[in-house]
């Protein structure tokens, strides 16, 4: 018998850590702010109904039918066609390699969670605090130190399993998480900056959002849920079937992306009150935050309340790519959990070592577009496997899968939701596909706007 979530809290907790991570705390705040503030958040919001929605909801069925890993779950659903059960190998690729570079920027939250409980900011001059973050990355030492503690980490999450290992942690992390989250926005109102921020986050400009900036939308709409992993087809292979996926999916997708406005409600105001720039990339938080935190009241406490909210949603998704891995080699190679967990661990933490070495000892191999090894990774994954897998997953559930399957899964049976499936079936079959190629081929460059 196939093991599942306690509950649906149990549930949407394990599937919300996934979606949550680096790309809500720090990348969404940080496009919004170049592309016009709230005019990207209503594009953004439109981007989540047309495409991250209903590809999730695809993401949900094939594993809540399959109840099989995600190389299993085609397999099941349509045993006869290869071109069709590889989605599954490449979303496993895909889970492998993102996880394999996302532990390392994982592991430098951990660093700075250090650094700020232990007061290491504090007394030094601006200058001095953002080199650190270019210290810290070229000491391989320090990097894979940082590495091992994260993977290891994430292995002793993952190896109790889905409802003592999983959903336990997420149970903790997840609550947690929004706690901080929110009393950081609540004390970054109080701050000089809460009007500007406000301003900046919510404050339609529409003469600032860029045709780049509705594709930026939709590509995020994408990576934030985590879609084309299988992180969320190996999630839902553990729901019970008599879960609904539709009200659990609108409810995954509505707290991702209150935590991704939260997040940036929480950030700018405190940038702003101290006179900094909001301008990004890794540097925002790594660089411009604890510049800000070691020049406001109580800084030191919310420098390590921010960390810990970073590092609980690294981890949280990292887990859950991890669990994709672990499945896989349950399902499929017939391993016990312990020892999948344990050989998945070790393969992404071998796999991880180049890139945690990106900017020190292998700082000169350039692998794309003369960019590092965890650049380089990044941006392949990001930039081909996430929309080939997702444009793929609407085309599969839209027009390969049996029509009959695909609408008693979504109405549950035919209990109900069926204006749900009408509209959500128009969706998957024309206007997400339609959305993700366009992205796709504009990134590669084939369309040039
Ligand atoms: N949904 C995640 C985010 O927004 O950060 C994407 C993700 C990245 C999930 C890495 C899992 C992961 F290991």
């Amino acid at each position: 018998m196939r093991n599942h979530w306690s509950s649906r809290f149990g549930f949407i907790m394990a599937a919300v850590g996934s979606a949550v991570g680096l790309g809500n705390i720090w990348k969404f705040p940080y496009i919004t702010g170049m592309n016009g503030g709230g005019a990207f958040v209503l594009v953004y919001l439109v981007a989540i109904l047309c495409c991250g929605l209903p590809i999730l909801m695809a993401e949900f069925l094939i594993g809540r039918h399959s109840q099989k890993d995600v190389v299993g779950a085609f397999n099941e659903l349509t045993p006869k066609s290869k071109f069709w059960k590889s989605i599954g190998w490449l979303n496993l690729a895909a889970a492998f390699i993102i996880l394999s570079y996302y532990a390392v920027v994982a592991g430098w939250t951990l660093d700075y969670l250090f650094k700020s409980i232990t007061g290491s900011f504090a007394g030094h001059d601006p200058k001095e605090i953002s080199g650190m973050f270019g210290t810290l990355v070229t000491d391989p030492v320090r990097q894979i130190v940082c590495l091992t503690a994260f993977m290891g980490l994430c292995l002793i999450a993952v190896i109790s399993g889905i409802k003592k290992g999983i959903e336990r942690w997420n149970r903790v992390l997840m609550p947690t998480l929004f706690g901080i989250l929110i009393f950081m926005a609540g004390y970054a109102m109080t701050t000089s900056g809460a009007m500007e921020g406000l301003k900046f986050m919510l404050y339609p400009d529409f003469s600032k959002l860029t045709i780049n900036g509705v594709l930026e939308a939709i590509g995020h709409s994408f990576f934030t849920l985590s879609l084309a992993m299988g992180a969320m087809i190996t999630y839902a292979s553990y729901m019970d079937k008599n879960e609904p996926i539709y009200p659990v999916a609108i409810r995954i997708a509505f707290l991702d992306t209150l935590v991704a406005i939260i997040a940036g409600l929480a950030i700018f105001p405190i940038v702003f009150s101290v006179g900094m720039e909001p301008t990004g990339g890794p540097g925002l938080i790594f660089k411009t935050l604890p510049q800000v935190f070691a020049t406001i009241p109580f800084g030191g406490v919310l420098a390590a309340l921010f960390f810990l909210l970073l590092a609980f949603a690294a981890l949280s998704s990292a887990i859950s790519l991890l669990e994709v891995l672990t499945a896989f080699m349950i399902d499929e190679k017939k391993y016990d959990r312990k020892k999948a967990t344990i050989c998945m661990t070790i393969a992404v933490y071998l796999a991880g070592i180049p890139s945690a070495l990106s900017y020190s000892t292998f700082a000169h191999i350039k692998l794309v577009k003369g960019m590092e090894i965890l650049d380089s990774l990044d941006y392949v994954a990001s930039n081909f496997m996430l929309p080939i897998g997702g444009l793929l997953i609407a085309i599969y559930t839209g027009f390969i899968l049996d029509k009959k399957i695909v609408k008693a899964e979504i109405t549950e049976d035919g209990s109900g939701y069926l204006t749900i499936f009408n509209i959500w079936f128009f969706t998957i079959r024309y206007i997400a596909p339609v959305a993700v190629l366009v992205v796709f081929l504009t990134k590669i460059g084939v369309i040039k706007l």
